[in-house]
């Protein structure tokens, strides 16, 4: 059985586990998919009520890494000026400087070559990204993120190139438009009380990205396999919790926090490597919940589901909704709320009450306070009718063009007839090997061309005790027709790399 399918049973099978839902940054459409990584099947923090382990594969690849201050926070400039993607392979300009592949070196190619060549470029991302802005302007090097050969480092280029983009904070982008809906139903409902933060760098310290959440050390989100190490105590946060505590010691008392945040996972129609998540932070005094007549957790609890109630009929209008107990290290209790919505129960958002340690650990004790944290993408997938999660990510005008500044909820008009390339891998596979490092093999491959990676057969030889994988490769642009030549090479390429990096038998 596709070993993601079966941890969803085991989990659902655990007793005291209420729900297992899919993550909250993504959406669950393509439920008929079969999905790979454990990550992608069962929400990312929540579903940890199974205390597992980590194996030598998941493990981060030094030993734990003790927990170090966090990098000073810059600011990034906005950037629509720029590619969206540099996996898209199209020429940069402004502040990322392009890869190395010139038109001048293809004219001596052969076509095979060329494609390599081409390849090279949808692997080869920016140089150099500047980050910063409000005087305090810096930049961040490839070699700083990217370190081929440090190996507590697991950041390919295609991650590190999409780095300093913030689509949410682009005003005609759906994840802006959807940021902005939530900022104004926060705007409305508690004028000039939430303080917004949308630029902050998305490298963090191991400490900030779980310590300081209380992520357990044995978590199988701190493991090399889900998350991005930049180093073994540097992160590419996988979650805006990240930003908690920093926020709660800056003395912020009501904050929505929102970035690109970046998961190591399956290939399919609703996942992506970077997405986007908004966390909403706001705490309670004692006079506050004294004065309600209520305990502190109670009033939080409270204030919480009316709140997020409010801002599910803000963005969906009038829905069912319901509340789902469920498990985050930083929250007691925790929920999830699912709305009932196009024939099907969906989860929204993740939330809860702070844990008390988290507060008095970074200067709040003597307060309670709520916490959410919801995945961008998710919502506006069902929000605008958008079929593919790579979308995000297009520069295509005619994808572009379809959203306007403050209208939510503009269905898009498809584009993309052209079809999809399957092309089958089988391998014996070795006791390391793990999905999520195949499926970064093909994103760094083919980039944005690829739709979809799926386990299609599975089985084990008694006799050589050995275990097969056959998957079945995806390959479709949302925006151009692909010819077999460009196909072929890249499945070549895959085969290649598969083979060598990641130590099993090609059949
Ligand atoms: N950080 C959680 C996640 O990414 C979401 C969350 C945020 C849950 C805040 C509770 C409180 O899955």
């Amino acid at each position: 059985m596709n070993p993601l399918r079966s941890s969803v049973l085991s989990a659902l099978l655990l007793p005291g586990v209420v729900v297992v839902g899919t993550r909250v940054g993504l959406p669950v459409l393509a439920m008929a998919t079969l999905r790979l990584s454990s990550s992608s099947s069962s929400s990312f923090f929540a579903y940890q009520q199974q205390k597992v382990g980590l194996t030598a594969a998941q493990r981060p690849p030094s030993s734990f890494p003790s927990p170090s201050p966090p990098l000073v926070v810059c600011s990034i400039p906005d950037r629509h000026h720029l590619p969206s993607s540099p996996s898209s392979g199209e020429a940069s300009s402004g502040r990322i400087s392009l890869g190395f592949c010139t038109r001048q070196s293809l004219g001596f190619c052969t076509r095979q070559q060329s494609w390599n060549r081409k390849l090279a470029v949808v692997a080869a991302a920016a140089s150099v990204v500047e980050v910063g802005g409000g005087g305090s302007s810096s930049t961040i090097s490839r070699e700083e993120v990217v370190r081929e050969d440090d190996p507590t480092n697991n950041v390919p280029d295609t991650v590190f190139g999409k780095i300093g983009l913030q689509l949410h904070n682009r005003e005609n982008h759906p994840l802006g438009i959807l940021k902005n809906a939530i900022y104004s139903y926060f705007d409305e409902t508690f004028p000039g009380v939430f303080h917004k933060v949308d630029n902050l760098l998305p490298i963090v310290s191991v400490k900030a990205n779980f310590d300081d959440v209380l992520t357990p050390p044995d978590h199988v989100s701190r493991s090399y396999n889900d998350t991005y190490y930049v180093s073994a105590d540097t992160v590419l946060r996988c979650h805006t919790s990240a930003h908690q505590a920093e926020l709660l010691r800056q003395g912020l008392t009501h904050f929505l926090v929102t970035g690109d945040v970046y998961r190591r996972d399956a290939i399919d129609a609703t996942h992506y490597p970077v997405f986007h998540q908004m966390e909403g932070l706001r705490l309670f005094t004692q006079q506050e919940w004294e004065a309600a007549g209520m305990d502190g957790t109670a009033l939080a609890a409270q204030e919480l589901k009316k709140t997020l109630e409010g801002l599910a009929r803000h963005l969906f209008g009038d829905v069912q909704m319901r509340w789902v107990d469920t498990y985050f290290p930083f929250t007691d209790p925790s929920y999830e709320l699912e709305i009932f919505f196009q024939g099907k129960w969906m989860e929204v958002l993740g939330c809860g009450v702070t844990q008390q340690q988290i507060l008095c650990n970074n200067g709040c004790a003597g307060t309670t306070a709520w916490a959410f944290g919801l995945g961008l993408e998710r919502l506006a997938m069902v929000l605008f009718d958008i079929p593919d999660i790579r979308l995000f990510w297009s520069n295509d005008s005619r994808f572009t063009s379809q959203f306007k500044s403050g209208q939510l909820g503009t269905k898009f008009k498809s584009f993309s007839k052209y079809p999809p390339c399957y092309k089958d891998i089988s391998f014996w596979i070795s006791e390391e090997f793990s999905e999520n490092n195949l499926c970064e093999i093909v994103r760094g491959i083919a980039g944005d061309l690829v739709e979809e990676v799926v386990l299609i057969d599975e089985f084990t030889n008694p006799k050589k005790g050995k275990t097969s994988h056959c998957y079945r490769i995806a390959y479709r642009s949302m925006e151009r027709s692909l010819t077999d030549e460009e196909i072929n090479a890249l499945q070549a390429e895959v085969r290649q790399q598969v083979e060598s990096k990641l130590k099993i038998t090609l059949r």
